[in-house]
């Protein structure tokens, strides 16, 4: 055990997750477990831009906190230190020097980064730049390259499992179209792990851009059936064949683009193209709320632990991933930039269609 880690820094950046908590208990737990002294920084690198947003952290304030969603030390996705959105005549700050100054004023050895790709990126830069440091993947999405899962991911699929059997009642009884537009970005792992739980008709995923025609002939194929209802469940980032993804804020150089309004979309366009009477839902950030199910509780603890173990040992610029069955460390290089979509040719996929899913294509 590397005896020059005693001070190490944890904090939470971008949307949050379920299980935040739970990482950052872990991170609490196994410095003390360690004897390392552990400070929560608030609301992502702004607790290192301005020190007086941190606090250290005992085993005391993180009693209780693993079944709680959200982050106790507050997060965002606007606090890019490199390109730090304040108005100035400039435009945007370069508040990195500061950070690096802080860190060690503060006397940091090192930090734990919980994060998405944009959180994670800033990570990578820092630890360029001599900050020891260990990145911890987060996001419902399930995008991150290099692990199988993140924390979060299976707490949202859950949520919009139970929302869709809460829709194919009142499908049912209607004989209608249903449509709920899910969170995910630019993959379609949501969509299609709730799809698939929760027996929608319809999936539709940016991984497989989609034509109106061959889901109204899935609708009307089924009423041929005698089922006069459908559910179709849409990624925020799904798009039709050739069509570009609906968006409700363009991005920014401090700020990722906004996705959103595909799901009223494909409702209005199937009930103009099928007769059939059609409504719409957007699970939106229900999916990122509440409590973190088990799984990503255990995920999320057992990265946290794996991310102190890394620092003590003298590693850096490394992410924990979880790569069936062990959680292990890559380097921070190979994951920044990088999407993990759904394989359009793999088994998940292949499933789905063999219990008769359509996606559209
Ligand atoms: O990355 C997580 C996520 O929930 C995406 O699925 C979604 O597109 C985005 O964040 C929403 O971000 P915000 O909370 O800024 O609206």
């Amino acid at each position: 055990m590397s005896s020059s880690v005693k001070r190490i820094g944890v904090l939470t950046g971008g949307g949050d997750a379920p299980g935040l908590n739970a990482v950052i208990r872990a991170v609490v737990k196994a410095c003390a477990t360690a004897k390392v002294e552990c400070v929560g920084l608030e609301d992502s690198f702004d607790g290192l831009i301005y020190p007086e947003r941190s606090r250290l952290l005992t085993v005391k304030d993180v009693t209780g906190i693993l079944r709680i969603g959200g982050t106790i030390l507050g997060t965002t996705n606007r606090g890019n230190p490199f390109v730090y959105p304040i108005n100035t005549a400039d435009g945007p700050v370069d508040y990195s020097d500061r950070v690096i100054e802080n860190f060690n004023k503060m006397g940091l050895d090192a930090l734990v980064v919980i994060g998405g790709d944009g959180t994670l990126s800033i990570a990578h830069e820092f630890a360029k730049r001599g900050v020891r440091l260990v990145g911890v993947p987060k996001t419902i999405d399930n995008d991150i390259a290099e692990t199988t899962m993140t924390f979060g991911f299976d707490t949202a699929v859950d949520f919009a499992t139970n929302a869709l059997d809460r829709l194919h009642t009142t499908a049912e009884s209607h004989h209608r179209i249903m449509v709920a537009e899910v969170m995910g970005r630019y993959a379609g792992w949501i969509s299609l792990y709730a799809g698939i739980a929760g027996g929608a008709d319809v999936v539709l995923i940016p991984e497989i851009p989609f034509r109106f025609e061959r889901v109204v002939e899935r609708i009307q194929a089924r009423e041929q059936l005698g089922a006069r209802f459908s559910i179709i469940v849409v990624a925020e980032g799904a798009h039709e064949v050739g069509g570009e993804r609906s968006i409700v804020t363009s991005g920014t150089p401090d700020r990722a683009e906004r996705l959103g309004g595909i799901g009223e979309h494909v409702s209005k366009e199937l009930e103009r193209l099928t007769g059939k009477e059609s409504r719409f839902v957007v699970l939106g950030h229900l999916q990122r709320g509440g409590a973190p199910l088990a799984y990503d509780r255990v995920l999320a603890t057992r990265f946290g632990s794996f991310a102190v173990e890394l620092l003590l040992r003298g590693e850096s610029d490394v992410m924990t991933a979880l790569q069936s069955p062990d959680i292990v460390a890559v380097p921070l290089s190979r994951v920044v930039g990088q999407t993990r979509n759904v394989p359009v040719l793999g088994d998940v996929i292949r499933t789905a269609r063999n219990v008769g899913i359509c996606f559209g294509d």
